[in-house]
C-alpha cells in the first residue's frame, strides 16, 4: 500500500457546513439512541418515526417474496462512531461497542450479501477508531461468509446476492448492490493476509463490469446468471422502475463499489469504469444535485428523489478524487462531490426534533417502503462523506494502492 494520496481542500465556509451538520448529527443519534431499547432504525415512516426492527432479522424467502431483512443495523454502529469521531465523546463509543455486540450473531448469517452492508459500516470502522482486536473478529467472520457466496462458472466467478446459495434463485441472482460490500473483502484480504478475499471480490468486479454494464454506461439492477456458463440470462430489477431503467442508487452503488476495487486492486481499468458510471449519472442529473429514485421514472413518480443515492455518490466522489493519479481529473471529482454534499446539508437536512438525518431518501418505491423519509443507510453514507471531507482517515484508513496514469 502506498500513502501518495490527494488531499481534498475544502474552503472554511463549507468546512463550517460540514462541521455544524456533523455536530447537530450527533445530538440527534444522541438522542434516538437512548430511545430504541435492543432494536435498530431503519426508515421513518409517513408519521416521521423509526421504524425499528431487531438485528436478527435474516433476509429471506416467504414462499416467493423476498425480504431483505435487517440489513440496517451496522449502519446506525456506523453513526455512532462517526459521532464519536466527530465529537470525541466517550459515549458514543460505548454504545457503538454495546450495539456491536447486538449486531455480531449476523455475522455468521448465510443468506445474504448484505453482511457486507452490516459490517463494512460497523465493524471494520470501528476496529480502525479503536484497534481493538474483536472488532476485527467479527469483520472477518462476516467476510468468510460473504466469500462463501462466490459462485464459479467456466467464464468468471460472482458473488450470489440474495438468498441461501443452495436454493437456486440466490444461487443465480446477484445485485449492482454487492459491488459496495467488495469493501469487506478488501479489508479482510490485508488483514488478514489473505489474498482470497481479494481474489473474490475481483473476480465478482470483473464479471459485474461484463454483465450489468449497459453500453450507455448505465447499469442494471440484477442480472441472473446461468451458474454454469456464467451467461447473463437476463437483467432485471427489483427496486427500480422497469427492468431496463435506470435505478439511481444502484449507479451509485457501481460507482462507490468500483472507486474502492481500484483502490484496492491499483487496476486503472476499475477508476475508468467508475469515471464512465459517475459521467452517466451526472448526464442524467443535469445539474440537479439529488436524483430521482429512478433516472426513468416518470410522471409524478419520476418527482420523488433519493438523497440517499445522492449521499452514495457524493462518498464516492470524493474518495475518487483522494485516489485518482491525475490532478485535473481529481479536482473535477472533488468538485462534484462537495457541491453534492453542500446541497445535501443545505436543502435536506432534517430540522431540529426531527428523526434521521436525511429528507427524501427511497428505499424501496416499488414496495413502497421508506418512500420520502430518511433511511439509515443514506444517513450512514451521508456522514460517511462528511467525514472524508472534514476528518480525513478518521472513519476510513487513507491507506490506497497506487492506480496507474492512464
Ligand atoms: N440493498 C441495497 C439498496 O436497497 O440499495
Amino acid at each position: 500500500m502506498s500513502n501518495a494520496m490527494n488531499s481534498l481542500s475544502v474552503s472554511e465556509t463549507r468546512a463550517e457546513l460540514f462541521r455544524e451538520t456533523l455536530d447537530k448529527t450527533a445530538q440527534k443519534v444522541a438522542s434516538d439512541e437512548l430511545t430504541f431499547g435492543v432494536e435498530f432504525p431503519q426508515v421513518t415512516g409517513p408519521d416521521g418515526q423509526w421504524v425499528r426492527l431487531p438485528a436478527s432479522l435474516s433476509a429471506g424467502y416467504d414462499g416467493d417474496a423476498w425480504s431483505h431483512g435487517n440489513w440496517f443495523c451496522g449502519f446506525w454502529v456506523g453513526l455512532l462512531l462517526s459521532s464519536y469521531v466527530h465529537t470525541g465523546e466517550a459515549r458514543f463509543l460505548e454504545w457503538a461497542r454495546a450495539r456491536m455486540l447486538l449486531v455480531r450473531q449476523r455475522a455468521q448469517d448465510p443468506n445474504t450479501h448484505d453482511i457486507g452492508f452490516i459490517f463494512d459500516s460497523s465493524a471494520v470502522p470501528g476496529h480502525h477508531i479503536t484497534g481493538d482486536a474483536w472488532f476485527a473478529e467479527i469483520a472477518l467472520e462476516a467476510a468468510d461468509k460473504l466469500r462463501a457466496r462466490l459462485v464459479t462458472t467456466r467464464n468468471g466467478a460472482y458473488l450470489a446476492s440474495w438468498g441461501p446459495i443452495s436454493d437456486p434463485r440466490g444461487r443465480s441472482a446477484s445485485a449492482i448492490d454487492t459491488m459496495a460490500n467488495l469493501s469487506l473483502l478488501y479489508w479482510a484480504a490485508g488483514y488478514a493476509d489473505d489474498g482470497s478475499y481479494r481474489q473474490a471480490a475481483d473476480a465478482h468486479a470483473e464479471m459485474t463490469a461484463r454483465a450489468f454494464v449497459r453500453a450507455d454506461d448505465s447499469t442494471y439492477h440484477a442480472v441472473e446468471y446461468d451458474v454454469h456458463s456464467g451467461d447473463r440470462k437476463r437483467g432485471y430489477t427489483f427496486q427500480g422502475a422497469f427492468d431496463e431503467s435506470a435505478w439511481s442508487r444502484g449507479q451509485a452503488w457501481a460507482i462507490y463499489g468500483y472507486v474502492n476495487s481500484a483502490r484496492e486492486t491499483g487496476k486503472r481499468a476499475y477508476l475508468d469504469l467508475a469515471e464512465r458510471l459517475a459521467d452517466y449519472y451526472l448526464r442524467r442529473l443535469d445539474g440537479r444535485q439529488v436524483p430521482p429514485w429512478d433516472f426513468d421514472a416518470t410522471g409524478r413518480d419520476a418527482e420523488i428523489k433519493d438523497t440517499a443515492a445522492a449521499a452514495v455518490v457524493a462518498s464516492a466522489l470524493l474518495e475518487m478524487a483522494r485516489v485518482h493519479p491525475e490532478a485535473h481529473a481529481a479536482a473535477k471529482w472533488q468538485g462534484h462531490g462537495l457541491e453534492m454534499l453542500e446541497a445535501l446539508c443545505r436543502d435536506e437536512f432534517t430540522g431540529d426534533g426531527q428523526h434521521g438525518l436525511l429528507h427524501n431518501s427511497c428505499y424501496s418505491k416499488p414496495h413502497n417502503i421508506g418512500v420520502d423519509g430518511a433511511t439509515m443507510f443514506g444517513d450512514f453514507y451521508f456522514v460517511e462523506a462528511l467525514c472524508r471531507a472534514v476528518h480525513p482517515g478518521k472513519l476510513r484508513p487513507l491507506d490506497h494502492t497506487r492506480i496507474p496514469l492512464a
